[in-house]
């Protein structure tokens, strides 16, 4: 059959436009639309050639696996091509790869290995006689880029590999990615800096390993799993996926913690389901699920197509991702008064929920952006994250499009609204003479994590605020059963439930009373500190800047590295005694990094004698500026808290909020001093937490804290113990080779419940 003109015309458009978003993805990192869109083009292209074959030419994107690697970056030939996966959408695409791996290897029931599908970039790591020499990106799949300085700096990467029985020469294959976590630090830290977000965890991880300065890449907490193999030589992997995996986890690499070897189809199509439960919980993003055929004979029986392995699959999740229409921009008011403006959307579904507004963060972000109401937008949803905006399609900007305006009065009570210098959002300068402010304080004082003020919702306090019953937070404590029943939807019933919360919420914690306060950048972990620090209400209220944040500590010139060499030397060294001048000895000891005749007699000054030198702690010798005093409070957080504390209206809301003769609002002595018995065992115990375990790590750290120890990320001659969970990495062989004690997270809870 002949290819009719328009099939030949649409081939070519979009051949097209494959190419150049192939381009900004693989050589720019710059994506203008979403994997979603990207395979769609790519699909239809693919099914116009499938209907007319001759229109297949050799430089078709479907012909290719990749795209030309960076010029920047010095050039790798694979020794084994790296190839991609076929994919599967549902449930049928998948059972029919298993029926074709099952015709062609004559066998009833095939053992797969099934892994989630990392959303990252893929990465070849070269180690000869164990150490790693090279490590490239996939680039077009026969060549690729030299990234080993900024794959180095990859901390669960070994430079050299653990045990001796691995081959001369040997390929490992795996994806790094940049977890959740650090995608977010990342974005927040670039919108406060004015400077350029990441669209997703995978653009800005390969934005981060595509740095000419692995300085940068350094910064960024990139991690790997590693999933396969390219050349081996001079020895041997096992028979299986699941044996060679294990083999290289031995040899000091990570891999998935969530591989499972599978029984047949209807075992993967399970673990597909299980994995999509948990996608949101996952540290980092999957867009899918990777089943491969366990057995390596079994793999090379079955080979390739021509840029996919017939033994592998990816069956993906829907789309993190999608395109809809900006139908206009609208701005909300928050807690803080910062204005936020809203994307209102054509209703969208995205990994299966429709999605109608999403968050633009602020007006430099919407400009940086180019964001236009009116544009073709993609939208991006991740687990619990509110919707993004995260980019816009050019292409199809409609002519009558609108550029955005911060407006310069507050929508919601038409005060001025400012911009502070050195701070991304705008704000409404109402204080809570504004009502959108006052209702989000008053929200936030009854949310559960605060006060906790059962049945008080967004409806009832619109209607309170609105009505003038509430001003601030202690007119909670003053309204009448009259006044509450009164409003709509409000019967007798509920207006003595009301009481009875707000009766109820009078009795709380130092804690939760701070964190309800709503001081600006005052979270959760904040105010549990500060509970714990100041302990009373009056020494809280009348802080100053220099009781959170000591503006110099140490020594002018010693960094961390030489105040860690001076502790450890005299660690080393008990029985010294000085000869002749003090800062002339220190200067003659062996130290390394050796320290200039300046920072000897700095030294010597501080500390006068010996004795006075070896009580010093790394912190005390370290150069620092604007130290905290408090855990996690710093110089801007300590500046939001002085500053509230300052304003008569917060000290005069305050009294009446904790005065008995108003709404009486009162806690035990703090409750984090009065929990911790002197003889816990953790009591002054510094503990390092690694590996994957069962509970979020902020709530273990959060709980041996409360506890009285102290949690830190580095093994050293100092650390008590070591909770190791799931894969634990280099952690644990430190911790092994230092002696410190190593503890599982079921000795763990036994410890916790002995106490
Ligand atoms: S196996 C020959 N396993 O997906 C087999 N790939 O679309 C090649 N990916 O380029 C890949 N997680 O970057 C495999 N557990 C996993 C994976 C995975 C992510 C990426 C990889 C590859 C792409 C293929």
């Amino acid at each position: 059959m002949r290819a009719p003109a328009d099939a030949v015309s649409r081939v070519e458009t979009l051949r097209r436009q494959i190419h150049h978003h192939n381009y900004r993805y693989y050589v720019l990192d710059e994506p203008e639309i979403p994997d979603a869109e990207y395979d769609r083009l790519m699909r239809e292209l693919q099914a116009i050639e499938a209907q007319y074959p001759e229109l297949v030419t050799a430089d078709s994107p479907t012909q290719r696996v990749g795209a030309e690697p960076l010029d920047a970056f010095a050039e790798v030939v694979h020794r084994v091509p790296m190839l991609s996966l076929e994919n599967a959408l549902d449930e049928a695409e998948m059972r029919a790869f298993d029926r074709r791996v099952r015709e062609r290897l004559q066998s009833e029931a095939i053992t797969y290995v099934g892994e989630p599908k990392l959303d990252g970039l893929a990465i070849s790591l070269t180690y000869e006689e164990g150490v790693l020499r090279q490590a490239a990106t996939r680039g077009d799949g026969r060549r690729g880029e030299d990234v080993t300085a900024q794959v180095r700096t990859i901390r669960s990467v070994p430079l050299r590999l653990e045990e001796e029985d691995w081959p001369a020469l040997l390929e490992v294959r795996g994806e790094v990615f940049l977890p959740k976590a650090g995608f977010e630090a990342i974005n927040a830290r670039a919108r406060d800096e004015g400077g350029k977000t990441f669209a997703n965890p995978r653009n800005a991880a390969a934005g981060s390993l595509r740095q000419l300065d692995p300085r940068i890449t350094a910064e960024r907490p990139l991690d790997m799993f590693c999933y396969g193999f390219g050349a081996v030589e001079g020895g041997a992997l096992a028979d299986t996926q699941r044996g060679s995996l294990a083999l290289i986890k031995r040899w000091g690499l990570r891999i998935s913690p969530e591989l499972k070897v599978l029984e047949g189809v209807d075992d993967c199509i399970g673990y597909h389901r299980e994995i999509a439960a948990r996608r949101d919980t996952l540290d980092y993003d999957i867009d899918g699920v990777v089943f491969k055929v366990n057995g390596l004979a079994d793999q090379e029986a079955l080979g390739f197509v021509s840029r996919a392995p017939r033994w592998a699959i990816a069956f993906k999740f829907p789309p993190q991702e999608e395109v809809t229409r900006l139908l206009d921009i609208q701005v909300q008011v928050g807690r803080t008064g910062a204005l936020t403006p809203v994307a209102r959307l054509e209703p969208v579904q995205v990994a299966g929920v429709s999605v109608t507004n999403a968050t633009l963060h602020n007006g430099d972000e919407i400009r940086r952006k180019d964001i236009r109401i009116g544009d073709t937008v993609i939208v991006r949803r991740a687990g619990d994250v509110i919707p993004q905006v995260v980019g816009v399609i050019k292409e199809r900007r409609p002519s009558d499009a609108r550029e955005f305006e911060m407006p310069t009065r507050c929508p919601v009570c038409g005060s001025e609204v400012v911009r502070v210098e050195g701070e991304a959002a705008s704000r409404c300068t109402g204080g809570l003479f504004c009502p959108a402010q006052r209702k989000e304080t008053i929200k936030h004082f009854a949310s559960r994590r605060a006060l906790d003020i059962e049945g008080l919702g967004e409806e009832l306090v619109e209607q309170l605020v609105d009505r003038g019953l509430v001003k601030d937070p202690a007119d909670l404590y003053a309204l009448t059963h009259e006044q509450i029943a009164g409003l709509e939807r409000m019967g007798g019933k509920s207006a003595e439930n009301l009481l009875t919360a707000l009766e109820r919420s009078s009795s709380t914690t130092f804690a939760r009373f701070i964190y309800a306060l709503g001081i600006r950048e005052v979270g959760e972990t904040n105010a549990r500190a500060l509970a714990a620090h100041f302990k009373t209400l009056e020494a809280l209220v009348s802080v100053r800047k220099n009781d959170l944040v000591i503006p110099e500590r140490g020594i002018e010139g010693i960094g961390s590295k030489k105040a860690k060499a001076i502790v450890d030397f005299f660690f080393d060294h008990p029985n010294l005694s000085v000869e002749g001048e003090f800062a002339d000895w220190i200067c003659g000891l062996q130290l390394r990094p050796k320290l200039n005749r300046r920072n000897c007699v700095a030294i010597a000054d501080r500390f006068e004698t010996l004795d006075g030198l070896r009580a010093a702690t790394a912190e005390d010798l370290r150069y620092e500026k604007d130290v905290g005093v408090v855990e996690g409070i710093g110089a801007t957080i300590a500046d939001q808290i002085v500053g509230f504390f300052a304003e008569p209206h917060n000290r005069e809301v305050i009294s009446k909020l904790v005065d008995p003769e108003h709404a009486g609002i009162h806690w035990a002595e703090t409750k984090t001093e009065a929990a911790v018995p002197t003889d816990h065992p953790f009591v002054g115990k510094t503990i390092v937490i690694t590996g994957t375990l069962s509970r979020p790590r902020e709530r273990i750290k959060e709980e041996l804290q409360a506890l009285g120890a102290k949690v830190t990320v580095s093994i050293s001659k100092k650390t008590d113990y070591l909770l190791a969970g799931e894969d634990p990495g280099s952690k644990l062989d430190k911790a092994r080779a230092l002696g410190v004690r190593v503890l599982s997270e079921e000795e763990l809870a036994t410890l916790l419940d002995r106490s």
